[in-house]
């Protein structure tokens, strides 16, 4: 049934903070944000925005764009870290897209672990697809999250917005089936974590956090190829004469590389972890392999892969050698981040966004490998092929140019006086946030009141 991604919608806020003028404002060595994290701008979220205006923002406007019936939705799954209540699920506050159309019969609610929850979301929408609770009806996932960081190093690390897909048979952009296409990584970890009720901001370890991502990519790229070895070469398949990319399984091996897929991207929390990422994957290849690489010292394979995560010369050595394809498969998907920021859960599918921005038409045909990471730890990678041409995404992703381009850009001093003014009335009731409409995009949903019972109540500009 080649269930996979039919469409994308990208939202975020029409302010933003540029990371040059923050570097001054942070009074940091120049070019530590732009150069050193490889960001632009950051998009930031202002009093009357919160993780459900979003989210309304980008589900109202894709159910505009494509028409889609209402009633031809039987799933809704959200993936967050920003949730605004302990109980009432944001899909919930979805459902009020749902009125007219009288469907009150979808399933899913919302998937919660740091920046993973999307991810999660996706697979419980394409395992309803695959299950026999499957009613015919299309699924969305929706990711949506404010990251915000109090001032120090982690601040200029921050972004916001909120991705709609609509997931459903005969699909441009499909996962590869079976387990040989998906290794995952679960542990229990401190690295970044939420355990303030009152506050946005995350306690992070900033270069734990890191290490514990390098971690993730060690595991779940050794277990991508150990799967996709073991799925195509067992005996079983060979007997359920499996074919793999129009070639008929022969009892030759088939081991995975890198040359079997056109891009990789990876969840993005600045643009610098995704060079350290690349470079990440170029070592485990050297490393299990074998290989022999041009400027490589071999000394560097005596060390344990767990003992070259935090040394400087293993990274920069690999950063070095992985330069060219680099720019090859991973650059192409930084747009997004470098604009926006960290989308938390929406941060891999918006490097989709800015591949699809990037390659249009091209895409069609390509493979895609993805990496998934969400502190704590939860992370997954998987393998999307672009069947066919995904004609409605592009159309949609290419318009985000015109967003981007129509932004305000907001003053460091007004950026932290609004972040300052979100945390002193996070908590509060009886609540009407002060907001200014050369700010807001127009028709866009935004967050009204918190009533006398904290009820939070929406309205469209
Ligand atoms: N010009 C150019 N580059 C510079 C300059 C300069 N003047 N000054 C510093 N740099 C470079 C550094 O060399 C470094 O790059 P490198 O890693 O390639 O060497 C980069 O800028 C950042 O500098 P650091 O000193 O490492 O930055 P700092 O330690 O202050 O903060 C950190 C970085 C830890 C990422 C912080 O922003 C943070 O805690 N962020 C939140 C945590 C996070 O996002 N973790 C990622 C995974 S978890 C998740 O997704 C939320």
């Amino acid at each position: 049934m080649n269930f996979g991604i039919i469409d994308l919608e990208l939202f975020f806020p029409k302010v933003y903070v540029s990371q040059s003028d923050l570097e001054t404002y942070d009074n940091v060595p120049k070019g530590k944000y732009t150069i050193g994290l490889l960001q632009t701008n950051m998009s930031f979220p202002l009093e009357n925005e919160d993780s459900v205006s979003l989210a309304l923002n980008a589900f109202d406007r894709l159910l505009a764009r494509t028409s889609l019936d209402p009633n031809s939705i039987g799933r809704l799954e959200v993936g967050t870290e920003s949730s605004v209540d302990k109980s009432k699920s944001i899909k919930t506050h979805l459902m009020k897209l749902f009125k007219k159309s009288g469907n009150y019969d979808v399933l899913g609610v919302d998937n919660i672990n740091a920046c993973y929850g999307a991810t999660a979301a996706l697979f419980n929408a394409l395992s309803w697809c695959h299950s026999p609770f499957y009613d015919g009806r299309y699924a969305v996932v929706v990711s949506t999250d404010i990251a915000i960081y109090e001032k120090g190093p982690a601040r200029p690390t921050g972004g916001c917005g909120a991705i709609a897909m609509i997931i459903g048979p005969d699909a441009p952009i499909v996962l590869e089936n079976g387990h040989g296409y998906c290794s995952s990584f679960f542990s229990h970890d401190w690295d970044f974590y939420k355990p303030k009720m009152s506050s946005e901001f995350p306690t992070v370890d900033g270069k734990l956090s890191i290490t514990l991502y390098l971690k993730a990519i060690d595991y779940c790229y050794t277990g991508f190829k150990k799967r996709f070895a073991l799925a195509n070469n067992t005996k079983q398949n060979e007997k359920k004469n499996i074919e793999i990319e129009n070639e008929k399984k022969t009892t030759e091996q088939r081991q995975f590389d890198l040359s079997m897929t056109d891009f990789a991207i990876f969840h993005s929390p600045f643009n610098k972890m995704v060079v350290k990422s690349w470079a990440r994957i170029k070592y485990n290849d050297w490393f299990d392999n074998n290989e022999i690489i041009e400027g490589i010292d071999e000394e560097l394979r005596k060390k344990k892969k767990k003992e070259t995560r935090i040394d400087r010369n293993v990274e920069n050595a690999f950063r070095n050698v992985s330069k060219q394809s680099y720019k090859e498969k991973v650059e192409k998907s930084n747009y997004i981040c470098a604009q926006c920021g960290n989308l938390y859960t929406g941060s891999l599918y918006g490097a989709l966004i800015s591949l699809i921005i990037d390659q249009k038409e091209q895409i069609t045909g390509k493979k895609v490998l993805m990496f998934s990471y969400g502190s704590g730890i939860a992370s997954s990678m998987f393998l999307l092929k672009v069947k066919k041409c995904p004609t409605e995404a592009i159309k949609s992703c290419t318009r985000i140019q015109e967003m981007l381009d129509n932004r305000e850009k907001i003053s460091p001093q007004m950026y932290t006086k609004i972040l300052d003014n979100r945390e002193e009335n996070l908590s509060k009731f009886n609540y009407n946030p002060q907001w200014n409409p050369q700010y807001m995009w127009d028709g866009a949903w935004y967050l009204k009141q918190i009533d006398e019972k904290g009820r939070r109540i929406y309205e469209k500009n």
